[in-house]
């Protein structure tokens, strides 16, 4: 009866072939045979393959039943074999060789197994992915020969380590593939480096372009909220130091692919599913990049753009780049140090921070933070220190040795961090300042009390005189004022209008504050917008709008009906829009339903009419900067009309191209020249236009689309994809989102992208 079992289920957990899992000496896998092996669980299997659009044939371990075919490991990377000739064999001596048609071997573990030599060894395909060798009496599951998982290719493995073995000086690594069709060594590796402090860092060609950073006992700093279902850990000791990770829920599979593009990309199946989730697309923006700050700053991300700011103390090094976001230089001291002869630096404390590469740091696990402070402190080449450990309030000492480099601002999560400044700057933070302040306001406050007094003397003693004098400096000094000729809102009414700014009548959140609904004592109906106060770039940007917006009148833009000014409060008053924005409708699934295609084509229209408006037809010509969906607006009828013209541009006669001080806009919307140099023109907007035009179409956010073949984003998707690939002119699935409505986008030969809609009737 046990034996019947067994063998039912044998028969079950076996395709046609009855596989096995393991490979003895005497034994082989033939491609030409179409065997392979099947791990006892049945998950996963190893076999030969090839990969899409190649003939060449690979030797590799896959997860069964699962789509897409996801590769997990390739013994002949860079060896591939011509025909299905080939051989996979396990030798008396307990080493792996695969053989072509003339029996050379063109792949084998040259591992040293000499010291533990092969006794009736045995190559065991396992669940988890790992093909091992050990001998076939050996009980210890430690003592293997050789495993794949010390040989990784592109893919992470949950239970695979990458690191050191401090013993053997072996390295094991993840390395990218050529392409999707070339599984040979690529560009990109993901590393753990043993300078200083070790770290986990992503290689292009041997150059560090990303750092997730060093271990903090929760996660690694770089990525602290990067572990989605996986319980990740960074090992250290005498023997190892390594990075691996398990995953919560066991019975799920998942692989951390290192794509061609350098980028990451985890997929997921469930025991239900068997189709892959993709849950992570890569860089999340160019903070990321190592070192976009340079020496000794901190870089933020603003949801829409990156900057970079000195630590106190540091001045920036060349300031000129510096002010057009040039910011590699980075920062220097602001005065050389006198550390050597006083002894009265001080160190400021930062929160939520990305710490900095620990290449040049050093380490001591038993200290606690006051014992790291005195040893910084006694160091005159000490720059800055840190808890080693955020667990448990924290523990353990880290300690800069020189630049601080690659450091980032987060908003939710992140580390203390206490960088070293001479005493002059500890005085800016505390006291002194705000006596500074005080004396500063006194004295103002004072002329300013004086320069009026006498200006009213002047008026009143000589009206006709002051009156000319006015004309003739007071306008060209600030002529907007007297251009600005817009109803004011009292604060009162807008406070009445939107319920005192409840939350219950917030429609969104702008670039520089959020947006409320309001209902005027007369029943007309407001969008009032509300800049922040804890915004940065609020007034400057406030103030150009106000001055652009009323001077522009088109049936494709956002009316704005006044403005209000009042103390540290600076509102606009905006008609109101009953539709929201463009991104409510394109991006749900129900909402799309109701824009068919003649509505989609009436918005891509109204949208390039208002553009072009603001780029030839205004008085002024104007450059967006920041168009995308969510700053299309529809009204009742579902007409577009561009709002937001915070970060616009006004330029006067034919000056159409210029430099920004800092870069602005989208992730997603803005062109590669303006992300990378900050130039931007008339044909940065026709750039976001294109996206928007494709969103509109496809349904699909440019940022969040990834191509499931190949790692592109909408864009590249589009118009880089072969027309081999079936479905290609309908993959963005068009045909679901209107009905039996369909779409097809044609790149032509003059690269330009033809578009045909094609109504159900
Ligand atoms: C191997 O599989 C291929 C494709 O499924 C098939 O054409 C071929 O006949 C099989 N060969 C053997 C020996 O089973
Ligand atoms: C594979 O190619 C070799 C030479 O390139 C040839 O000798 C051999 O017969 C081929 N094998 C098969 C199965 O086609
Ligand atoms: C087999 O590999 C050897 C060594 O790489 C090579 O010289 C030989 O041409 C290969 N044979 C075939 C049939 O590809
Ligand atoms: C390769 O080895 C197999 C098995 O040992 C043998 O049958 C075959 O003749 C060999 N082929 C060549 C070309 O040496
Ligand atoms: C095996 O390891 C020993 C000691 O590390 C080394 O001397 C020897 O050269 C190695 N042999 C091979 C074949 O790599
Ligand atoms: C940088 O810009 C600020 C304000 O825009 C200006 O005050 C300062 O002089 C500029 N510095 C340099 C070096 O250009
Ligand atoms: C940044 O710091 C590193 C390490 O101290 C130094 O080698 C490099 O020259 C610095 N870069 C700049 C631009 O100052
Ligand atoms: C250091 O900076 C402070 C404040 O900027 C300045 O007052 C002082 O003169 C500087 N000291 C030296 C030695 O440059
Ligand atoms: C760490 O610091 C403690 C206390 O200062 C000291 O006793 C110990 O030797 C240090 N450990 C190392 C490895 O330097
Ligand atoms: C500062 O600390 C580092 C690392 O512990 C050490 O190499 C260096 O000699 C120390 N410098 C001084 C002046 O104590």
């Amino acid at each position: 009866m046990l034996f019947m079992w067994f063998f039912l289920f044998l028969y079950l957990t076996t395709t046609s072939t009855a596989a096995l899992d393991s490979l003895a000496v005497s034994q082989s896998i033939q491609d030409g045979n179409n065997e392979t092996l099947v791990s006892a669980g049945g998950i996963t299997e190893l076999g030969f393959f090839s990969p899409e659009n190649s003939a060449r044939r690979y030797l590799g371990i896959w997860f069964r039943n699962v789509s897409p075919l996801t590769i997990v490991w390739v013994a002949n990377r860079n060896t591939p074999l011509e025909n299905n000739s080939g051989v996979f064999k396990l030798n008396e001596k307990g080493i792996l060789q695969l053989l072509n048609a003339t029996n050379s071997s063109i792949w084998s573990t040259s591992s040293n197994v000499s010291s533990k030599a092969g006794n009736n060894p045995i190559a065991r395909l396992m669940d988890t992915g790992n093909l091992v060798v050990r001998n076939a009496r050996e009980t210890n599951e430690e003592d293997v020969l050789w495993q794949s998982f010390d040989h990784p290719c592109d893919a992470y493995l949950p239970g695979m380590k990458i690191g050191w073995n401090l013993e053997t000086g072996l390295e094991s690594f993840i390395s990218s593939s050529v392409s999707d069709t070339d599984p040979a060594v690529g560009e990109y590796t993901i590393e753990v480096s043993l300078i200083g402090y070790p770290q986990v860092m992503n290689f292009k060609e041997g150059v560090l372009v990303t750092r997730a950073g060093s271990w903090n006992g929760l996660s690694l700093v770089g990525n602290p909220g990067a572990t989605l279902g996986t319980s990740p850990n960074l090992v250290i000791s005498e023997k190892e130091v390594y990075y691996e990770y398990e995953l919560l829920d066991q019975s799920a599979f998942f692989v951390y692919i290192l794509t061609p593009s350098g980028t990451g990309k985890s997929l997921y199946w469930t025991t239900e599913t068997r189709t892959a989730h993709v849950i992570s697309t890569g860089k999340q923006d160019q903070c990321e990049d190592y070192a976009f700050c340079g020496n000794n700053s901190i870089c933020s991300y603003d949801g829409n753009y990156a900057s970079c700011e000195c630590l106190r103390g540091y001045v920036p090094k060349s300031p000129e780049q510096w002010n057009k976001s040039v910011w590699g230089n980075g920062c220097v001291p602001k005065n050389k140090s006198t550390c050597e002869n006083s002894h009265t630096d001080g160190f400021i404390k930062y929160t939520y921070m990305k710490l900095p590469d620990t290449s040049s740091s050093s380490f001591n696990t038993t200290m606690n933070l006051n014992e790291c402070y005195n040893s910084c402190l006694g160091n005159c080449s000490c720059t800055a220190y840190a808890n080693l450990d955020v667990r448990g309030g924290g523990s353990g000492c880290l300690l800069w040795l020189d630049n601080l480099v690659d450091m980032r601002s987060f908003s939710q999560w992140g580390q203390d961090f206490y960088v070293r400044v001479p005493a002059s700057e500890l005085d800016h933070a505390g006291q002194g300042n705000i006596k500074k302040m005080i004396v500063g306001i006194t004295v103002g406050v004072t002329i300013f009390g004086l320069l009026i007094s006498c200006v009213c003397i002047f008026i009143i003693k000589n009206p006709g005189a002051a009156r000319r004098i006015f004309n003739r400096h007071y306008r060209n000094i600030v002529p907007m004022k007297e251009e600005i000729d817009l109803p004011t809102f009292d604060m009162s009414v807008l406070v009445n209008a939107t319920e005192n700014f409840s939350t219950r009548n917030k429609l969104g959140e702008g670039g520089f504050g959020p947006v409320y609904k309001g209902t005027l004592l007369d029943g007309k109906e407001i969008a009032v917008k509300r800049l922040s106060n804890k915004s940065e770039q609020g007034l400057d940007e406030f103030k150009n709008e106000v001055a652009l917006i009323s001077k522009l009148q088109h049936r494709n833009l956002v009316k704005l009906f006044g403005c209000c000014i009042e103390g540290e409060e600076n509102m606009l008053i905006y008609e109101y829009m009953s539709n929201k924005s463009l991104d409510y409708f394109v991006f749900d699934e129900t909402k799309r339903k109701l824009l068919d295609w003649h509505k989609r084509f009436n918005i891509i229209n109204g949208i390039a009419r208002g553009l072009l408006y603001l780029h030839q037809d205004s008085r002024l010509r104007i450059i967006h900067r920041d168009l995308k969906t969510s700053n299309i607006l529809l009204d009742e009828h579902l007409d577009p009309k561009i709002s937001d013209f915070g970060l616009a541009r006004s330029f006067l006669g034919d000056q159409v191209e210029a430099n920004t001080n800092r870069v602005a806009g989208t992730y997603g919307y803005i062109p590669p020249e303006y992300a990378a140099r900050g130039h931007f023109s008339v044909k940065s907007d026709v750039f976001s236009y294109g996206v928007i035009v494709l969103e509109i179409i496809s349904g699909k956010r440019n940022s969040e689309f990834l191509d499931p073949w190949h790692d592109n984003n909408l864009l590249g998707y589009k118009l880089l994809r072969k027309p081999k690939v079936p479905g290609f002119y309908t993959e963005v699935d068009v045909t679901s989102q209107a009905n039996s409505s369909s779409a097809i986008l044609k790149p032509n030969s003059h690269n330009q992208l033809s578009i045909t809609m094609l109504d159900a009737r």
